[in-house]
């Protein structure tokens, strides 16, 4: 394991949703599992009053999110890990001097003898990350001369291209780019990460993973709740910013790059830029044809009424926000000219899934008549996380007649391998400067140079809106997008289910 250096975490927002839900109980398994290093400590901020006694049961002690991973330990463990905890009231707003913070960082610092090494989490509004890093830089919080600082930021980074560009400037101009680290919790993920082993580490893939032989590549993410108590959020935000801009374009680059001349974070993050930067953009002619976009209407789904996105709460009964995207791509360079990228995202669909398709193109010549073998490989996201090849077997009796037959991997096949949580791997590396699963500010301007047009041509109105009832699989008008192709592929929560499979 790399050496990890003594550290504080400071969480901004640590009052939130976030820090009780999924930063704490990643850090508690870190804390576990013997990653984290011997002097480190939290300091929680935020706006609200509370001590470092009640911020310690309500991240740690009385956390319902941590009950079930406590409940096994013994006491002084928990403790030892709690006490590791403080809170500093920032006082009404964010943006008095953080004159009372700096005091309070100098002395955990002495106190734990944390080498004036700090990480900061912003999770807050993104509109005040600005302002955040300016207050750390003139307190001299972001000064690297005594110990390293880096800065850990929040999707959604920007709203558009030019408020994500505003963003970048803004941060840059207190904290280098090599301090900031943006998080995107799919890059956290193990079966994401394993995308670059497949491929790069393998000898029978790369040489087919191009136009020759791949005839085209579909994405599905779905899920099958819809937008919750999220609606207030999610109205203004809609499918293909919460997820197709960033986890999915994260995807398709990973998918698409070049090999990296080695497994540093520069290298491989300068190619999955060019990636991003090789998509043909959409034009007037090829919005209405490449793209969909729809939203779930009420249905009932085994016997109980499921609400329609218009009739969520926080929701605009007139609302135009799409929860379900499809969008048809190219990306123009070398390896990929001509095949086709058929990316979906979609609320309240049949179930929960994320995978990634190759098509492979039939074999040049046929052979056997009347069959055709059918060449895909599915490297499974979540859940039942695993690799499926899909390819031709010869039908046991007389003449040559051909089926699809499965060769399938499951993540579950490795006993003893702790797999850990995205947030508990994305911390862990930002702990130890290791920002290879982070998103450059060129990914996140690229992503959005291409998603920027479509949301300006989707708010005009002039493309359609379509319904789908919950629980299906979006539009009927999606199929043809991917006309021609053999259709979509819908997948079960098994892996190995058979397309079409529908849990309901
Ligand atoms: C978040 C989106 O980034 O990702 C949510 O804001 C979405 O709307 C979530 O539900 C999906 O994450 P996962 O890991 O459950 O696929």
């Amino acid at each position: 394991m790399k050496k990890i250096d003594n550290q504080l975490l400071v969480i901004f927002g640590a009052s939130g949703d976030l820090t009780v839900r999924k930063l704490i109980p990643a850090l508690f398994n870190l804390y576990k599992e013997g990653h984290l290093p011997e002097n480190f400590a939290v300091l929680g901020t935020s706006r609200s009053n509370m001590t470092d006694e009640e911020f310690r049961a309500k991240v740690v002690t009385e956390s319902k999110f941590l009950k079930d991973s406590i409940s096994d330990e013994a006491i002084d463990f928990i403790e030892s890990f709690a006490n590791r905890m403080f809170y500093e009231d920032l006082g009404g707003s964010y943006e008095e001097p953080y004159i009372g913070l700096k005091n309070r960082v100098e002395s955990i610092n002495e106190e734990f003898s944390l080498d004036n090494n700090v990480i900061y989490y912003l999770s807050t509004p993104p509109g005040i990350y600005e302002l955040i890093s300016k207050n750390l830089k003139e307190q001299g919080l972001s000064d690297e001369n005594k110990g390293w600082k880096r800065l850990i930021v929040e999707k959604p980074f920007g709203y558009t291209l030019e408020t994500a560009k505003a963003l970048n400037k803004g941060i840059q101009t207190y904290f280098n780019e090599s301090q900031i680290y943006r998080i995107d919790h799919y890059l956290g993920k193990e079966t994401v990460q394993n995308l670059l082993v497949t491929r790069f580490s393998n000898s029978i893939f790369e040489p087919l993973w191009n136009r020759n032989y791949i005839n085209h590549i579909e994405i599905t993410n779905a899920e099958s709740v819809g937008v919750g108590s999220r609606g207030g959020y999610y109205d203004k935000s809609g499918a293909l910013r919460d997820m197709f801009q960033n986890h999915l374009l994260q995807i398709v680059s990973l998918v698409a790059m070049e090999p990296p001349i080695d497994a540093n974070a520069e290298s491989i993050r300068n190619e999955k830029v060019k990636a991003l930067q090789s998509i043909r953009h959409l034009n007037e002619e090829t919005f209405y044809t490449n793209t969909t976009r729809g939203q779930y209407l009420a249905s009932t789904i085994n016997g109980e009424k499921v609400k329609g996105y218009r009739e969520e709460e926080g929701v605009a009964d007139n609302s135009m926000t799409e929860t379900y995207a499809a969008i048809k791509f190219y990306i123009d360079n070398w390896r990929w000219k001509d095949v086709p990228f058929y990316v979906r995202t979609a609320k309240c669909m049949p179930t929960k899934v994320t995978e990634v398709v190759i098509h492979f193109k039939p074999s040049h010549h046929r052979l056997f008549e009347g069959t055709n073998s059918d060449n895909r490989l599915i490297i499974r996201i979540q859940p039942d996380e695993g690799i499926l090849l899909k390819f031709g077997v010869k039908v046991p009796g007389q003449g040559f007649k051909v089926e699809t037959a499965n060769l399938d991997f499951h993540y579950t096949d490795l006993v003893d391998t702790y797999v850990m949580e995205a947030y508990e791997r994305l911390l862990l590396d930002a702990m130890q400067g290791d920002a290879t699963l982070y998103a450059r500010a060129d990914e996140v301007e690229a992503a959005w140079a291409f998603v920027d047009p479509i949301l300006e041509e989707w708010k005009s109105n002039r493309e359609k809106m379509h319904g789908y009832p919950a629980g299906t699989w979006g539009p009927k008008f999606a199929d043809k997008l991917i006309d021609g192709q053999d259709g979509w592929r819908n997948p079960g929560p098994n892996l190995t289910d058979s397309a079409d499979y529908c849990e309901l």
